[in-house]
C-alpha cells in the first residue's frame, strides 16, 4: 500500500495555522535528556516520524519513554542506560540520530554509533563531528560502519569549525557539558535550534554561553550538577516558512500563529521583496498575503541568519510563476534541486547548472502526477500543487510526514484542497487523480 496527496490546485488560501515544535530543535533536546540521571518533560513536541525514530533510539538506550501525543509531550527518563550502541537500522533512518554521539560520550565516555552515510540532499559528511570530538580528548575508530569513542576524561579544548555545522555544534556543545575546563567552538552555527539546545541544557544545570553567534563557550559542570527539568520546544521556523509560502503562492490571505517571526527575518525580507505583504500581528503570529504576481528574486542559501536551505525549494515553487527571471544559488548542499524535474513538468522553466537554478517565470502551473524525493523538495511540490490549475498526485509523501505535522490538516484549514490517500501502490493515477471526493 502507498499513501498519496491528492490536490486541486487554484483555491486561495486563507484563515489561521499554528506552527508545532520545531523538528530539528527537538530531536536534539532529546538526544540531550541522556545527559542526565533523572527524568526530563519536553513539550510542544510534534507528531512526525522523525520523532518517532529518535524516541526508538533513546528507547534503544535503555531510557524510558512516556510519549503524550494529546499533550504533545515527553517524558524520557535516562536515570539508568543501558547501552551505548544506536544501530544503523535506526541512525540509517534518520541522521539527526548521530547527535546521541555526544551525549552519550559526555554521559558513558564511550558511545558505538553507526556513521549515518548520506542521503538524496548531498554527502553530509561527519568529520567536524569527530575532530571535535578527539579535541576534547574522545579516542575515535570507525569500524564496520560505526564510529566508536572511548575516553577517559573529556577536556575542554579550542575548537574551530570549518564551516558552521549545526549538527557538529551540536554534537561538540552535548559532549562538552559534562567535560573539564571549558570549550569554545569558533565559526559555531546560529540557528534558533542551537539556542534552543543551550537553552535546554542551561535549564538542567550547564553552563552554556554565547549561543546564537559564532562563539559558543561551554564550562563543564559535575554530573551531580545537572538535574531534571520541563522544557518547551521553540516553533518550527520552516513549518512556519512553507505555509507563508503556500498562502503567497495560492495569492491567499492568512494567519500564521505560534511563530518566532525572528527566526524568519531573511526569509520574510525576501518575500516582501517579491511584493507578498506581511504583518506582525503580535510577538508570536504573522499575517501574510498576496493579491499581485510576484517579482522574481535573486538568492544564496546560506547558514543562519541567511537564507534558510531548507526554504530554498519552497521559495523555487513561488519564482516558477514570478515576474521575470531569478536565480537561486545552493551553497549548503550539493544536490538540494530535486524539485526542478517534477516543476519543469508541471510547465515551469527552470534550468539547473550545478549549484544554481535559473528560474524564468511562468505564467501558470498545470496539475501531474509528483514524487516528492525529500522533506522539502516533497513539500514545495505540495505548494506547488495548491496554486497550479488543475489536480495533482503527490507520491511518496511518507517523506514529508517527518517534517510535517497534520500537513494536510492543516492545509485544509486553510481551505486548500488536499487529500490524503491509502492505496494500492500500482494504482493507475490518470484514474485516480479524477476521483474527486476530497473537492
Ligand atoms: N558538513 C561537513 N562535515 C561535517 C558536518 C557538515 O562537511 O562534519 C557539511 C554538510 O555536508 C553540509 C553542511 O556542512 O553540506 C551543513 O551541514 P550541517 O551540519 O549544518 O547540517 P545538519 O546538522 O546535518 C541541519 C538540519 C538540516 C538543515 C541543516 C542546515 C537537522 C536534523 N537537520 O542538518 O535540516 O538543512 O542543518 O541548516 O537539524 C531538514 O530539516 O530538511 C534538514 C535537512
Amino acid at each position: 500500500m502507498a499513501e498519496r496527496f491528492y490536490i486541486k490546485g487554484g483555491t486561495p488560501l486563507k484563515g489561521e495555522v499554528s506552527i508545532g515544535g520545531a523538528k530539528n530543535s527537538v530531536l536534539k533536546l532529546m538526544a540531550a535528556a541522556l545527559l542526565v540521571k533523572g527524568s526530563t518533560k519536553i513539550y510542544n513536541v510534534p507528531e512526525l516520524t522523525d520523532v518517532d525514530i529518535m524516541l526508538k533510539v533513546i528507547a534503544q538506550l535503555g531510557a524510558k519513554i512516556d510519549y503524550n501525543k494529546e499533550e504533545k509531550s515527553v517524558v524520557i527518563d535516562a536515570t539508568e542506560l543501558t547501552s551505548v550502541t544506536a544501530t544503523y537500522e535506526l541512525v540509517s533512518k534518520m541522521r539527526a540520530s548521530f547527535v546521541v554521539l555526544g551525549a552519550l560520550v559526555s554521559r558513558c565516555k564511550e558511545a558505538n554509533v553507526a556513521m549515518p552515510g548520506g542521503c538524496a540532499i548531498g554527502e553530509r559528511r561527519v568529520d567536524f563531528h569527530i575532530k571535535g570530538l578527539e579535541a576534547l580528548g574522545a579516542k575515535i575508530k570507525i569500524e564496520n560502519g560505526y564510529v566508536i569513542a572511548k575516553a577517559n576524561k573529556l577536556i575542554g579544548s579550542d575548537i574551530y569549525l570549518d564551516i558552521p555545522s549545526v549538527g557538529a555544534t551540536e554534537n561538540i556543545m552535548l559532549a562538552s557539558v559534562l567535560a573539564e575546563g571549558s570549550t569554545r567552538i569558533q565559526n559555531a552555527a546560529q540557528e534558533p535550534e542551537i539556542v534552543d539546545l543551550a537553552n535546554f541544557l542551561n535549564t538542567m544545570g550547564a553552563d552554556v554561553n554565547g549561543a546564537g553567534t559564532s562563539e559558543i563557550i561551554i564550562n563543564g559542570v559535575k554530573p551531580e550538577h545537572l538535574h531534571s527539568i520541563e522544557y518547551t520546544t521553540i516553533p518550527d521556523r520552516i513549518e512556519a516558512g512553507t505555509y507563508m509560502t503556500a498562502i503567497i503562492a495560492t495569492k491567499g490571505k492568512g494567519i500564521i500563529r505560534n511563530v518566532y517571526p525572528a527566526h524568519l527575518t531573511f526569509f520574510t525580507n525576501k518575500l516582501l521583496k517579491m511584493g507578498a505583504n506581511i504583518k506582525l500581528l503580535d510577538p508570536t503570529s504573522m499575517e501574510v498575503s498576496c493579491k499581485n504576481r510576484l517579482n522574481s528574486i535573486n538568492f544564496i542559501t546560506q547558514p543562519y541568519p541567511g537564507f534558510p536551505t531548507d526554504l530554498q525549494s519552497m521559495a523555487m515553487a513561488l519564482l516558477s510563476t514570478a515576474n521575470g527571471v531569478g536565480i537561486i544559488t545552493e551553497s549548503l548542499y550539493e544536490n538540494r534541486f530535486m524539485q526542478v524535474p517534477d516543476l519543469n513538468r508541471m510547465g515551469a522553466d527552470i534550468h539547473q547548472d550545478r549549484n544554481h537554478a535559473i528560474i524564468k517565470g511562468v505564467k501558470k502551473l498545470s496539475g501531474t502526477t509528483l514524487t516528492a524525493s525529500d522533506l522539502r523538495a516533497g513539500a514545495s511540490l505540495v505548494v506547488a500543487a495548491l496554486m497550479a490549475d488543475g489536480e495533482s498526485v503527490v507520491e511518496k509523501i511518507h517523506h514529508i510526514d517527518r517534517g510535517y505535522e497534520n500537513f494536510e490538516s492543516k492545509i485544509r484549514l486553510l481551505g486548500g484542497k488536499i487529500e490524503r490517500r491509502v492505496e494500492d501502490s500500482q494504482i493507475n493515477l490518470t484514474e485516480g487523480v479524477h476521483n474527486e471526493s476530497y473537492l
